[in-house]
C-alpha cells in the first residue's frame, strides 16, 4: 500500500499542509524541530489510532486549536481509500471516503504501517506492553477476530477484578473464568503462531546485521504457568488474587523476549545494535503482513541515520531499497550517496519543499 496524498491541519507545528509523496523511498530533511517526526507521526496515527511519543492524544493538536486533523489518499491493492482522522477534547472521529465509521478499528483495518522511532528500542529493552502491543498489532491484520476476542476477554478479566474485590461467590467466579478462559486460549494461539511466523524472517534479518551476536534465542511466554491451564491457573489463584485485588496472571502479562548467544542480557547490546535488533523485529513484522495480506505495509523510519555506522546504514538502505515498499525517512542530514534517484522533501516552517 502507499499513500498517495497527505493533507495535515492543526497538527503540532503544522497548521496545513498537503503534499503528494513518491510511492518509493521519501525523504524527509530538516533541521531539530522542523517537522519531519510529526509527518511520519501523522501515518502512524492512520495506522495505530495513537501516537508513539508521550505526551497522550490532544498533545497532537496544535496550541490554541481545538482540533487536528489527518486526510490521507491511500492506495491498497489498487483501490484508492480516503482515510480522515479527527482529534479533538471529543476523541476520535474517522471517515472512509467520507463516510464517518462507528468505530476507530475500522479505519486503523485499512492503514498499517511499521515504525522504527527512537522508542522503538523499547521492543527489546522496554516493558512487556510495549512488545505486547508490537504481538497484538501483527494479529490484528492477520486473525480478523482478534479485536472482538481481545475486548472480550479484557471486559471479563475487569468483572473477575470487581469480584475479587467486592467478594463474589464461587458461581460467579467461575462464570467469568470460564469466559476468560476461552478467550485466553485464542489469544495465546494466535501469539504463539504469530512469533513462530516471525522466527524464520528474524533470523535472516538478525543473521544480515547482527551476525557477531551469534544465534538469537526468541522466547514466548503465555502469562500463565506453562504446566497448567488457565482455567485451573485461575481457580487456584483467587486467594491469592483476592489479597492483591487483582489477576496475576493472564495473557494481560503475556511477554516475548530475544536474546542472543553472545549478549544474553538485554543491557549487554550497544545502542547501535539495540536498534539493528529492533529494525529486525519490525521489518519480520513487514514480512509477515506481506506474506498473510499480499500488500507491503507503509515503512516509517525516524531519525533511520542516528546511532548507525555507515556499513549498516548502507546494509540497511541496499536492503529496503529493493523491498517495494513505500519508505518514509527523516533525518537532519543524510548521506548524498543514498539521495540519488529517492524522493528529497525539504521540511521548514511548517511547509514541505520538493
Ligand atoms: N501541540 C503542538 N503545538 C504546536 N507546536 C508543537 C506541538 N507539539 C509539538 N510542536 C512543535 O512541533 C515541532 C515539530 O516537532 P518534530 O518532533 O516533528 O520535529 P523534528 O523535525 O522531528 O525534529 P528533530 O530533528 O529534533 O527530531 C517542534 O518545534 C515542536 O516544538
Ligand atoms: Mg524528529
Amino acid at each position: 500500500m502507499h499513500i498517495l496524498r497527505l493533507n495535515l491541519a492543526q497538527l503540532r507545528c503544522f497548521e496545513s499542509l498537503s503534499f503528494v509523496p513518491s510511492a518509493g523511498v521519501n525523504l524527509l530533511l530538516g533541521a531539530n524541530g522542523s517537522g519531519k517526526t510529526s509527518v511520519l507521526e501523522s501515518l502512524f496515527l492512520l495506522s495505530h489510532g495513537r501516537s508513539f511519543r508521550p505526551g497522550g492524544n490532544q498533545a497532537l493538536i496544535r496550541r490554541g486549536q481545538a482540533a487536528c486533523t489527518v486526510y490521507a489518499e491511500l492506495d491498497a491493492a489498487g483501490r484508492t481509500y480516503r482515510l480522515g482522522l479527527e482529534r479533538s477534547a471529543l476523541g476520535w472521529r474517522a471517515r472512509i471516503d467520507t463516510q464517518t465509521v462507528p468505530r476507530l478499528s475500522d479505519l486503523l483495518a485499512h492503514c498499517a504501517a511499521i515504525c522504527i522511532e527512537p522508542g522503538s528500542h523499547g521492543v527489546l529493552t522496554g516493558p512487556a506492553e510495549i512488545r505486547r502491543r508490537f504481538l497484538d498489532w501483527g494479529v490484528f491484520h492477520v486473525e480478523h477476530t482478534f479485536l472482538e476476542t481481545w475486548q472480550s476477554y479484557q471486559r471479563s478479566l475487569q468483572q473477575r477484578n470487581v469480584l475479587l474485590r467486592v467478594g463474589g461467590d464461587n458461581t460467579q467466579f467461575d462464570a467469568w473464568e470460564h469466559a476468560m478462559d476461552s478467550s485466553a486460549r485464542r489469544l495465546n494461539e494466535w501469539r504463539r503462531a504469530y512469533l513462530e511466523r516471525l522466527r524464520p524472517r528474524l533470523q535472516e534479518h538478525l543473521a544480515r546485521w547482527l551476525p557477531e551476536l551469534g544465534v538469537p534465542a526468541l522466547r514466548y511466554q503465555r502469562g500463565w504457568s506453562a504446566e497448567h491451564s488457565f482455567i485451573d491457573v485461575l481457580a487456584a489463584h483467587r486467594a491469592r488474587d483476592r489479597e492483591q485485588g487483582h489477576t496475576r496472571q493472564g495473557p494481560h502479562r503475556a511477554d516475548w523476549s530475544l536474546g542472543f548467544e553472545q549478549a544474553p542480557e538485554r543491557h549487554q547490546l550497544s545502542r547501535g545494535q539495540t536498534k539493528l535488533a529492533a529494525l529486525a523485529c519490525l521489518l519480520s513484522q513487514f514480512d509477515v503482513f506481506r506474506e498473510s495480506r499480499g500488500t507491503t505495509p507503509l515503512l516509517l523510519l525516524d531519525d533511520l541515520a542516528a546511532e548507525l555506522d555507515a556499513a549498516h546504514l548502507d546494509q540497511v538502505m541496499g536492503y529496503l531499497q529493493g523491498n517495494g515498499a513505500q519508505i518514509w525517512i527523516t533525518g537532519t542530514e543524510f548521506p548524498q550517496r543514498w539521495q540519488a534517484g529517492i524522493q528529497v522533501f525539504h521540511v521548514e516552517q511548517g511547509a514541505l519543499r520538493a
